[in-house]
């Protein structure tokens, strides 16, 4: 059974949720053509430590940086580098998890550089959407297939692909948990959520087929078509009627 959060935990749990959140929105921010992608790793560095918190990713099981950073074709875990400048009409997913306070916040964001393509417009958007989608079906008493189901309509409402081989976690005082949330599955099947149970969902939509592979650095996951990919990425609470959203910064 998953860790549950409880409502003295919960408070911190939150200012880790916003401090990752906080740094997502800096970086989202600074993002235009000609910045490189360790450019991004550096801000991440730099916001963070001005929060107090550390960067989760960081050394975790080796990860030589403290984001990911996905572009175009790269799925998910790309890995910062001075060789990679942003162009005009990609696409980069920015993920950033913070530790702080020995809460850990997970969330991620595809963000547009310059002007998109139709198709590539079209591919974040549904991205965008099977979030919120996943999001809108937790509650305590639902399933964890219902978040799967509901991720997989929106790809087929939009005639995208849902990776499988990556998916969600638990999270809380680790940034890796059980359970693993996968991002297609059956109405009513799979674990039943209970209220303070955690974890992200964070679906990777495909343009073309949605069959990944691991490049020789052991990290980046890329498309094995080339067609590109996007994802979104909440941290989640499951509460009696729905869920929090602890990633989710209040709108100005
Ligand atoms: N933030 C990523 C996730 O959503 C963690 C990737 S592990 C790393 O699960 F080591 F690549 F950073
Ligand atoms: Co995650
Ligand atoms: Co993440």
């Amino acid at each position: 059974m998953p860790p549950r959060v409880t409502e003295r935990e919960l408070p911190h749990f939150r200012l880790a949720g916003s401090c990752a959140a906080a740094t997502l929105a800096a970086v989202a921010s600074k993002l235009r053509a000609g910045v490189t992608t360790a450019d991004i790793d550096g801000w991440v560095r730099e916001d963070t430590a001005a929060r107090g918190a550390r960067p989760s990713q960081l050394g975790y099981q080796g990860f030589p940086a403290a984001v990911c950073t996905s572009r175009n074709e790269v799925v998910c875990h790309g890995i910062p580098s001075a060789a990679v400048t942003l162009a005009d009409g990609d696409i980069i997913n920015v993920d950033v998890t913070s530790e702080l306070g020995g809460w850990h916040g997970d969330t991620s964001a595809t963000f547009f550089i310059g002007t998109p393509s139709p198709e590539t417009r079209h591919v974040v958007e549904a991205a965008r959407r099977a979030l919120e989608a996943g999001i809108s079906v937790v509650r305590h008493g639902a399933h964890l297939g219902d978040i799967g189901a509901a991720i997989e309509a929106v790809a087929r409402a939009t005639g995208c692909g849902v990776v499988q081989e990556w998916g969600g976690h638990g999270i809380g005082r680790r940034m890796h948990l059980p359970p693993h949330v996968a991002h297609v599955g059956r109405r009513g099947t799979g674990l039943k959520l209970k209220q303070g149970m955690a974890f992200t969902i964070e679906p990777m939509l495909t343009l073309g087929a949605p069959h990944t592979r691991v490049l020789e650095d052991g990290w980046t996951v890329v498309t094995c078509d080339g067609r590109w990919s996007a994802q979104f990425e909440h941290t989640v609470v499951v509460t009696s009627t729905g869920c929090e959203v602890l990633t989710r910064l209040p709108t100005p």
